[in-house]
């Protein structure tokens, strides 16, 4: 029997769109291995807060990008708003990109293929994938699923506060030079504002399958 071809799937968009939650749907659904890249991301700015470094500094930011296997991908600090707003302010330098960049295109290129979630799959990862989704949602949405998800977890916060931080990484994301978050031009756009997490599951599955049967 004739090996399948490897099927690669690009999945984009800003902070918690909902991109994390319908890869990983898509990965269950066609038996695909998932990367969440935004963790490799996490995993440079958890290397710089536990061993030090100047989260401003270029060069400490490329020189932790080494040293990622010191991190335990499981640790559940690489999830906290600290990390992951330290995440944002090193992801805008070409040369983190440029550390990470192998690594994220040895998984898209495994055989039988992968799916991966990001801000810069289907434009410079694998702008060749077979389908490219960009999930977004409103702002306030968005703010909204951030303090749910950290009320869930017993953390305090506040709805402006997430708010506006969601504002600045929005920010940073589409007006950094290198790899800017930005719609693929042959990306199928997925607006989660008023899906639940199984709706927009459903629906970014539908899409890709209607993009693979059209291949
Ligand atoms: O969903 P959230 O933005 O909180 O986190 P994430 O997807 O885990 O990504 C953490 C940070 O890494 C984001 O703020 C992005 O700026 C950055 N990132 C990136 O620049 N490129 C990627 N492919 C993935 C994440």
């Amino acid at each position: 029997m004739a090996a399948k071809p490897p099927i690669v799937i690009a999945v984009d968009g800003p902070a918690a769109s909902g991109k994390g939650t319908v890869a990983r749907a898509i990965a269950a659904h066609f038996g695909l291995p998932h990367m969440d890249t935004g963790l490799l991301y996490r995993a440079v700015a958890l290397t710089l807060f536990r061993f030090g470094g100047e989260f401003d500094n270029e060069f400490e930011a490329v020189r932790a990008c080494a040293n990622i296997g010191q991190i335990d991908m499981v640790d559940p600090e690489l999830r906290s708003e600290v990390v992951g707003s330290i995440a944002s302010r090193i992801s805008v330098y070409a040369g983190v990109r440029q550390a990470l960049i192998e690594r994220q295109r040895n998984f898209a290129g495994q055989a039988g293929g992968a799916v991966l979630d990001g801000r810069d799959i289907g434009t410079v990862i694998a702008p060749d994938a077979d389908a490219k989704l960009f999930v977004t949602a409103s702002p306030e949405v968005r703010a909204q699923r951030r303090l749910a998800e950290l009320e869930g977890r017993g953390i305090k916060a506040h709805f402006d506060e997430l708010l506006a931080d969601i504002h600045a990484r929005d920010a940073r994301d589409t007006g950094r030079e290198t790899a800017p978050l930005v719609q693929a031009d042959d990306a199928l756009l997925l607006d989660t504002s008023a899906l639940d997490r199984d709706q927009a599951s459903a629906s970014a599955i539908a899409l890709v399958e209607a993009k693979l049967a059209g291949r």
